[in-house]
């Protein structure tokens, strides 16, 4: 078996940080180099204060004291981690295209390629390449056929190993994988690899398929897993209307072992980098193979996530009189989900576009998003000028600022510490009636409703 002993990887973000730390903590033996063009990532990831890593997830900062200096570097020198690398990860981001064919739907190839060439040019020796990032399907073909018309000889393996690290619990499913999937065509690159995680992966999860498989599963996954939420968030719908409560209908479909516990929690929407590209990328390697009923049945899941957040907003403009012209509306919860700092297609950024369409005033908090960051999802939708989002949103430090006079209160992400706040002392500081909107059936229907709040949850 190829024995690996130095491994770079490219792309220094959620996915390639997290991982290539938990590689090189496993692995001391080999030498793991993250490499990526941006400095001040690169410089966040080498500064002393582990408070101030680019990526927030629970656990990580332990990780990167263990390894970071031992076999664990952060570098913007991606052409020297290239030539002396026998593995290459590419981590980069694949956003969905917001031009040209495939706009709005496909993935975004450019800077694969851009990675793919930067090898082809710089590399010496053979090496083994493998596709980290979520590709669509046969983009290892794409990369094979960059890599192998360099002309200059080297042999190039390619290998796809997706990633379902889940952020908020990124160091906890590193360590310990459901399964760790790696797909390939030469069988001594595949093992090579299956040798970095059998480090600490039980053997029976380490799966090897053919490359399409992999490719694809990974895509697959993230569809059923939204296909979840949706379908729960569905009957959430159908529950407000009809008397039953979603949570019971989840507990009670979750108890057979053939649709089981997980992923039954109804929402204001998903949200995060991977569902929604991941789904339409599905959607449009269907069309691409003309198969209409196939891409139909997918893009559904976009469209009752897509109503789910604009229902929310819908209700509270509704049962605040029609009117929230100038009210203010206390948000607790920016990013895309709890313990992380990611706000990546946040339901959040959406509920509150609805809202300042219609004049509302939004304040909000969150414990790990900064200000710039919320200005810059509201900007990016381009809604509305720069000036008019910095005009209708306030970003506080601190929740009860937030909720000071505010008309209402909206919950749009599922913070442990928001169940924990002095609600009675936030039931005094709101303007009355005090309207709470939980977009997580987070909070205590009888603590609130004790307290004398108008309370609205998801799914009741
Ligand atoms: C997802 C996959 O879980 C992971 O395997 C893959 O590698 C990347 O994409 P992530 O996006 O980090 O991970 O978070 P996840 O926990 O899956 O949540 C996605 C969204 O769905 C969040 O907005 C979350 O709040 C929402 N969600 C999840 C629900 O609304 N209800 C649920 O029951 C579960
Ligand atoms: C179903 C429910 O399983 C049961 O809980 C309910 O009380 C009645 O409806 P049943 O219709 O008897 O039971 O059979 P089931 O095993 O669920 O199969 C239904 C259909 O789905 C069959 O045609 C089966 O061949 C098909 N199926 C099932 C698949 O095609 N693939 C699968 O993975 C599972
Ligand atoms: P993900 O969630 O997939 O990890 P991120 O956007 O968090 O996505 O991280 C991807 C990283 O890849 C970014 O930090 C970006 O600067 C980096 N990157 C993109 N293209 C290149 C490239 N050609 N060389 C080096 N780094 C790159």
């Amino acid at each position: 078996m190829k024995e690996i002993k130095k491994i770079t990887c490219i792309g220094a973000g959620y996915v390639g940080g997290p991982t290539m730390s938990v590689i090189a903590q496993k692995n001391p033996n080999v030498q793991v180099t993250v490499v990526d063009l941006n400095q001040a990532r690169i410089d966040a990831w080498n500064d002393a204060d582990l408070d101030n890593l680019p990526v927030y997830e629970p656990g990580l900062d332990a990780v990167v004291a263990e390894a970071r200096g031992r076999n664990l570097f952060f570098s913007t020198d991606v052409n020297k981690a290239i030539d002396e690398a026998d593995m290459i990860f590419i981590s980069v981001n694949t956003p969905t295209k917001t031009y040209g064919k495939g706009k709005g739907q496909a993935a975004d190839l450019k800077y694969i390629e851009l990675c793919a060439r930067q090898i082809a040019s710089v590399a010496k020796n053979d090496k083994i390449v493998v596709e980290k990032s979520t590709l669509p399907v046969r983009t290892a073909a794409a990369l094979k056929s960059i890599l192998d018309n360099t002309g200059n000889g080297v042999n190039f393996q390619i290998l796809s190993n997706p990633e379902f690290l889940a952020e908020g619990t990124a160091v906890t499913d590193l360590h310990n994988p459901d399964r760790v999937l790696i797909g390939g065509e030469d069988e001594e690159a595949v093992q090579a690899l299956v040798g970095v995680y059998a480090a600490w992966v039980p053997r029976e999860r380490i799966l090897t398929t053919n490359l399409w498989s992999s490719e694809l599963s990974k895509l697959v996954a993230n569809a059923f897993l939204a296909q979840r939420v949706s379908s729960i968030n569905a009957i959430s719908e159908l529950c407000e209307v009809t008397g039953a409560n979603v949570d019971e209908v989840s507990r009670a479909i979750g108890h057979d072992s053939r649709i089981g516990p997980k992923f039954l929690k109804a929402s204001v929407g998903f949200g995060g980098s991977c569902f929604q590209k991941d789904i339409l990328n599905l959607v449009y390697i269907a069309r691409t193979y003309n198969l209409t009923a196939v891409a139909d049945y997918w893009e559904q899941v976009i469209t009752l996530n897509d109503h789910q957040k604009a229902r929310f907003a819908q209700n509270i403009i509704q049962t605040m009189y029609n009117t929230v012209n100038g009210k203010k509306i206390a948000f607790l919860g920016w990013a895309f989900k709890k313990d992380t700092n990611d706000t990546r297609e946040s339901a959040a950024i959406y509920v509150a576009d609805h809202l300042l369409e219609e004049e509302a005033h939004v304040v909000v908090y969150d414990p790990k998003v900064s200000a710039e960051q919320i200005y810059k999802d509201l900007d990016y939708l381009g809604s509305r000028s720069a000036e008019d989002n910095r005009r209708l949103v306030t970003v506080v430090n601190d929740p009860y600022e937030a909720i000071v006079d505010a008309h209402a209160t909206a919950i749009l992400t599922e913070w442990d510490e928001f169940k924990s706040y002095d609600w009675a002392r936030i039931k005094q500081q709101m303007k009355k009636p005090a309207f709470v909107f939980d977009g997580r059936k987070l909070l205590d229907r009888k603590q609130l409703d004790a307290l004398g709040f108008d309370y609205y949850a998801i799914g009741e």
